[in-house]
């Protein structure tokens, strides 16, 4: 059986980009693969969390992760920073990762720019770490939104430098995985290009008909199609995405029609919007709540996913270390 490996970093709760971008592929992985699927705590790092919240987020993320249906019976649930073998391979990795390469990556350059006073070589070997990750369980598919798609690149690159360095077949090199046709970007509703944390624009699972609302009703759009069936700007297409993803078909011809005959009114797609947002979130709501107050159970969890995690890592490690030299 083919393994999967995926992982989201515990910095604030999970939103409808996180879940449609990866989440929802991992509920739908986990019936047909060997997955394991962490909370990337070391990754948080980068960005100086207190050290109060560093657990408490992450008891978050595995409460989220759970009310969405990952099952822990199917799908090995753990923390990374239980799994210290990630670290090892890290370190090994990095002996062979030159600073061109990790300094061209956008992400480095995006966060270089977006917090200049703490650009710290976690920054710059994030995709290491993240290769890391990746490779500690030999994985063959990795499901991530479009945003990851360079981080994933450096994987396969780092993959196949061990390999040939060594004149080895060690590595599987892990692919992208997407349950779309492509890679998923799930916009933000304020005009930018995508959902998430840093910019400020996210709706989250655990966010109620109030606060969705709200936040809907505040979607950019512009003043209406003035052509029939014209091409739809940017802000107008991420409205169309969001009924793509949240609501009907029918719901979505009706506004599409309305679109391409130059009757649309945007109040009113606001509003279907919001409604069925509020519809998607509310049984996942209700479970956040259940598994957040249910301690006992996360930190039963925690254990179970850390010890099957390090068998699996524990295993790739060793080969690593006698095909490297180390015996
Ligand atoms: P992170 O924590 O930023 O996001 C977690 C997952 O959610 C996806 N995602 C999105 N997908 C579509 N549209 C969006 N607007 C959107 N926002 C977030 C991300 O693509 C990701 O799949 N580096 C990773 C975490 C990581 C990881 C790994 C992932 C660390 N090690 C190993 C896979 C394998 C990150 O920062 O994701």
């Amino acid at each position: 059986m083919e393994t999967v490996v995926s992982g989201i970093r515990p910095t604030g709760n999970l939103h409808l980009g996180n879940y449609f971008g990866a989440v929802k592929s991992f509920i739908q992985m986990q019936n047909e693969y060997n997955c394991f699927f962490f909370i990337a705590d070391w990754h948080s790092l980068t960005t100086r969390p207190k050290p109060e919240n560093i657990i408490n987020s992450a008891c978050t993320i595995l409460a989220e992760y759970l009310a969405c249906g990952i099952d822990p019976e199917k799908a090995t649930i753990y923390i990374q920073s239980d799994v210290k073998e990630i670290l090892e391979l890290y370190l090994f990795l990095n002996m062979n990762a030159y600073l061109g390469e990790l300094e061209r990556t956008t992400t480095f350059k995006e966060k270089a720019r977006s917090q200049p006073d703490n650009v710290n070589a976690g920054l710059l070997t994030y995709p290491t770490l993240m290769a890391a990750d990746i490779l500690i369980h030999k994985a063959a598919k990795v499901p991530v939104g479009k945003d990851q798609e360079q981080n994933m690149e450096m994987a396969r690159k780092f993959a196949r430098r061990f390999n040939s360095m060594y004149d080895v077949e060690f590595f599987p090199e892990p692919a992208s995985f997407s349950l779309a046709a492509k890679a998923v970007k799930i916009p933000g509703l304020d005009g930018s290009g995508k959902m998430g944390k840093s910019e400020g624009n996210c709706i989250y699972l655990h966010d109620d008909a109030t606060t969705i609302k709200k936040k809907v009703m505040k979607a950019v759009t512009d003043s209406g199609p003035t052509q029939p069936n014209s091409e739809k700007p940017e802000v107008i297409q991420n409205l169309f995405t969001f009924l793509d993803i949240v609501s009907t078909k029918e719901a979505y011809d009706y506004y599409n029609e309305k679109w391409n005959d130059c009757s649309i009114r945007y109040g009113d797609l606001k509003k279907q919007l919001a409604e069925d947002i509020t519809n998607f979130n509310a049984p996942i709501r209700e479970k956040i709540r259940e598994y957040s107050s249910n301690t006992g159970l996360l930190d039963k969890i925690a254990l179970m996913g850390a010890e099957k995690a390090r068998e699996s890592a524990q295993k790739t490690i060793k080969e690593v270390r006698e095909i490297i030299g180390f015996r």
